[in-house]
């Protein structure tokens, strides 16, 4: 079997259409959903997540803000600029771009963040709001991860999902949204990780496997059961024949023989997870105006 490949870039474009007309519905009520990026120093990686999050926004309407602050400023700088951005009335979703220079503690500045403005979804508050099966917002892989399956066609209810990875901003929230008691949920859900004895065998009995571990091309197409849906979290650069290149978790030519349908890398859930951002920044402003907002994947 040749899997059939899961177009992230494709369904990541039809997601962006639907946040388009709810940031026009939202604009008749004279609210401009807004976001802010605050990125502190000068991490190559970061300044290019960070401006894509910003052309992003600016694709669709949403008016994005960009707070830069010194690689070496005390952490008080960086509360401050949150504290700010919290009171800011203008202001509907606060992100803190991450990692973050050693002086700052990570932790201390997720819960910094008005939890009602954290579009990110990684502050307690909403990580708790989750696991409860009322979510305020879901965590922008899991909940790119989620449409990718609907968009697919994979039926979850009753279906064995294996997630590779245990992070808090993936694997876990990703399983509590697959276990959760709704039509995109309903899954016995396996989580698998380092310290797990025979991955291969879990990964086999999978009706649906999601990697999302961050080691390069860890689950090959022998540890895949044949017609199961495999999605790739992982974006890993390695070099190859003196050439730096991006791969997933996933060894993606051996596992497309052995499975029904496949997320490629790049262009599956990456592009679904930067999506993802602008379906919560909408909602952020719909929470924060108290207006409504209809968006398929909020449904
Ligand atoms: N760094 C890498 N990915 C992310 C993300 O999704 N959110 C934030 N805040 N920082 C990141």
């Amino acid at each position: 079997m040749t899997a059939a490949l899961i177009d992230g870039d494709a369904v990541a474009a039809e997601v962006r259409d639907e946040v388009r007309t709810a940031v026009e519905k939202l604009a008749a009520k004279g609210v401009t959903p807004t976001l802010a990026t605050v990125l502190m120093g000068t991490d190559p990686a970061s300044e290019t997540y960070v401006s894509l999050k910003q052309d992003d926004c600016e694709a669709v309407g949403i008016e994005a803000r960009d707070v830069r602050i010194d690689g070496d400023a005390p952490a008080d700088e960086l509360y401050e600029t949150v504290t700010d951005l919290n009171d800011d009335p203008s202001v509907h979703g606060v992100l803190v771009q991450q990692p973050l220079p050693d002086q700052v503690n990570d932790d201390g500045i997720v819960r910094a963040i008005d939890p009602r403005k954290d579009v990110d979804g990684f502050h307690p508050e909403n990580l708790g709001l989750l696991m409860r099966g009322n979510a305020r917002y879901v965590p922008c892989t899991p909940l790119g991860v989620q449409r990718l399956l609907v968009e697919a066609d994979v039926e979850t209810e009753g279906a064995d999902v294996v997630v590779v990875g245990r992070s808090t901003i993936v694997g876990k929230p990703l399983a509590n949204r697959l276990l959760a008691r709704d039509d995109s949920g309903n899954a016995t859900v396996t989580v698998c990780h380092s310290r797990t004895e025979d991955l291969t065998a879990k990964l086999r009995a999978a009706d649906v496997v999601v990697a999302a571990v961050g080691v390069p091309e860890l689950v090959d197409g022998s540890m895949i059961r044949e017609g199961a849906t495999v999605v790739d979290v992982g974006i890993n650069r390695v070099e190859r024949d003196g050439e730096s290149m991006l791969v997933g978790d996933v060894d993606f030519e051996s596992a497309r023989e052995a499975a029904g349908a496949i997320t490629p890398v790049p262009g599956g859930v990456g592009p679904m997870t930067r999506a993802m951002l602008l379906v919560n920044t909408v909602r952020a402003a719909g929470l924060v105006e108290g207006a409504d907002v209809e968006l398929a994947t909020l449904d």
